[in-house]
């Protein structure tokens, strides 16, 4: 039987004692630098963590880091694993419903993606209005947990209203263009075809990747508050007459990542301390 979010839950407040982190941070592709700025860290790796699934992708650390990032009491992934590498969908859940138990209400999601639209270039930061989910499965398949939410969970407004207004107000304060955006998810691994992308441009995508929807799936299912973000670290296949590679998105992405790095702390301290809210 699947290992039971308690148990994780269980060892996070064994290790913290006393500390309740209101906010879950997701790291992705090359934005998990930013755990290195959470102060008093305690630091899980994965594997310690009954049944949080492992990543083997470069990048991405596989540690929870929990502590307080610019006053705020966090709980960081500081990388995720990704159904391309053989996960189940519902084994993505776990590490998402610990982070509920543990006390988070708010869940703030990264990721690297391509850009499918020429108005958003390469090494700039897109806030998800919206998402497509064309992974062709879904964490919350299989028996319902009723203790973290319905059988049939409402998707109307997946990425909270205030939490992305919010972000909007810090990054035009900090003065760092932020586009929104709709994100579609796919299983991966490959990077598209030129032939998806402009299928995809016709369903209403801005920008393509492989992660963050299972996770934010399951978060709303559980009825915590989400945001997201992307590093635009690529036109997507067929845009430009470039191949698409790794290396490059890590490359490109870096550029984007300052650009987070000083958004996220200053969206979360507009946040309160107390509530995170
Ligand atoms: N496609 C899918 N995932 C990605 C891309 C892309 O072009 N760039 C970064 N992650």
């Amino acid at each position: 039987m699947a290992p039971d979010p308690q148990g994780a839950a269980a060892v996070i407040a064994a290790r913290a004692p006393g500390f309740t982190p209101h906010v879950g941070l997701v790291l992705g592709t090359g934005i998990g630098a930013l755990a290195e700025a959470i102060e008093d860290a305690v630091i899980i790796d994965y594997g310690d963590l009954p049944g949080f699934p492992l990543s083997a992708v470069e990048g991405h650390a596989g540690r929870l880091v929990l502590g307080n990032l610019a006053g705020m009491a966090v709980a960081c992934m500081q990388g995720r694993a990704h159904l391309y590498e053989g996960h189940e969908a519902a084994d993505l859940a776990l590490p998402i419903r610990a982070l509920s138990l543990a006390g988070c209400d708010t869940l703030l999601l990264t990721n690297a993606a391509g850009s499918l639209n020429p108005e958003f270039p390469p090494g700039s930061l897109m806030m998800l209005s919206d998402h497509i989910n064309m992974t062709g499965t879904n964490p919350l398949v299989g028996a319902n947990d009723e203790r973290f939410g319905p059988r049939f969970p409402d998707m109307t407004v997946a990425y909270d209203r205030e939490l992305r207004h919010r972000l909007a107000n810090t990054a035009a304060r900090l003065g760092i263009t932020l586009h929104e955006g709709v994100y579609m998810a796919l299983m991966g691994p490959n990077f598209e075809t030129p032939a998806e992308i402009r299928a995809f441009r016709t369903m209403g995508a801005d920008a393509v990747g492989m992660s963050t929807v299972p996770e934010c799936l399951v978060a709303r299912h559980s009825g915590m508050r989400v945001a997201a973000l992307s590093t635009l670290t690529n036109l997507a296949a067929g845009m430009t007459d470039e191949e698409l590679s790794h290396a490059q998105s890590l490359a490109v992405g870096a550029e984007a990542a300052k650009d987070l790095r000083r958004l996220l702390p200053a969206f979360l301290e507009s946040l309160s301390p107390e509530t995170g809210r």
